[in-house]
């Protein structure tokens, strides 16, 4: 099965990663749905929308810098690392993370697209200016901007719209490659989840790798089960000496 995934990775021309969750769970962070998830032991209707910032930004605001705190005590797996590997093998190449912990950049992905924002990142709700914010622990609880208005978390939340440019690259890369990746994601939230099934649309071959069966598994050409850590160091492996 790797061999075959790593054939058709090396005769790809434009290849194209969506990665979840699960890429980032070797490093420690945990994953959302799965046991010990985000979402079975937290409500994302009190934490994660922007009606439970306007009733408590406080309170979103612990979340946030509980979960930065944890981020930033971790660092990229075997699986980041390949994929920034794969990038740099040449060739025309997208990585369309869900991930907002900054990761894949720490591992040296440069061609990455962030679907759902950036947990170091924070915007001004009144002006909307993202800036930065690298502080751990947060020094202020909830954070305000220098026009004295609050800071928010610059993620997407529940309910919101995707930012427009990632989003339009994302869907470019997905219609016009030749090979699309996913790996560690429950391919269960939208719009990222269809990404994989534009590409089959589109002609590409669409690889797997996941230690579980998803809702798209039945659809892809390749199925490699087991962890992103394991798997994909394999397949980059797999690929030989850069061409
Ligand atoms: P999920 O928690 O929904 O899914 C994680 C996936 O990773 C599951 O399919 C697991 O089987 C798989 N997995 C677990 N360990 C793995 C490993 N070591 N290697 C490879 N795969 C592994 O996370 P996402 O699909 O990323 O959105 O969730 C999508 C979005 O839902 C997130 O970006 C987040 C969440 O609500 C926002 O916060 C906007």
């Amino acid at each position: 099965m790797i061999a075959d995934a790593a054939e058709r990775l090396r005769r790809a021309k434009h290849i194209a990663v969506l990665t979840g969750a699960g890429v980032s769970a070797e490093s420690g962070i945990p994953t959302f749905r799965g046991e010990g998830g985000l979402w079975r032991q937290f409500r994302a209707e009190d934490l994660a929308t922007p009606e439970a910032f306007g009733r408590d930004p406080r309170l979103v605001w612990e979340w946030y810098d509980w979960r930065r705190q944890k981020v930033a005590a971790c660092r990229p797996n075997p699986a980041h690392h390949a994929l920034a590997a794969l990038e740099s093998r040449g060739g025309e190449f997208l990585l369309i993370t869900q991930n907002i912990d900054d990761l894949h950049r720490k591992a040296g992905s440069r061609r990455l697209v962030e679907l759902h924002g950036n947990i170091w990142r924070v915007r001004c709700v009144a002006e909307g200016a993202v800036s930065e914010l690298p502080d751990v622990p947060l020094r202020e609880i909830p954070p305000r901007c220098a026009c004295g208005s609050l800071l928010r978390p610059d993620i997407v939340w529940f309910g919101e719209m995707l930012p427009a440019e990632p989003l339009d690259r994302a869907f470019r890369a997905a219609e016009s490659c030749d090979l699309f990746l996913v790996a560690g994601t429950s391919a269960l939230v939208q719009p990222a989840a269809s990404l994989p099934l534009l590409a089959k649309q589109r002609g590409a071959t669409v690889i797997e790798v996941n230690p579980e069966p998803t809702p798209i598994s039945p659809l892809v050409d390749i199925s490699l089960q087991g962890k992103a850590g394991e798997i994909l160091p394999a397949l980059v492996a797999a690929l030989g000496p850069t061409p």
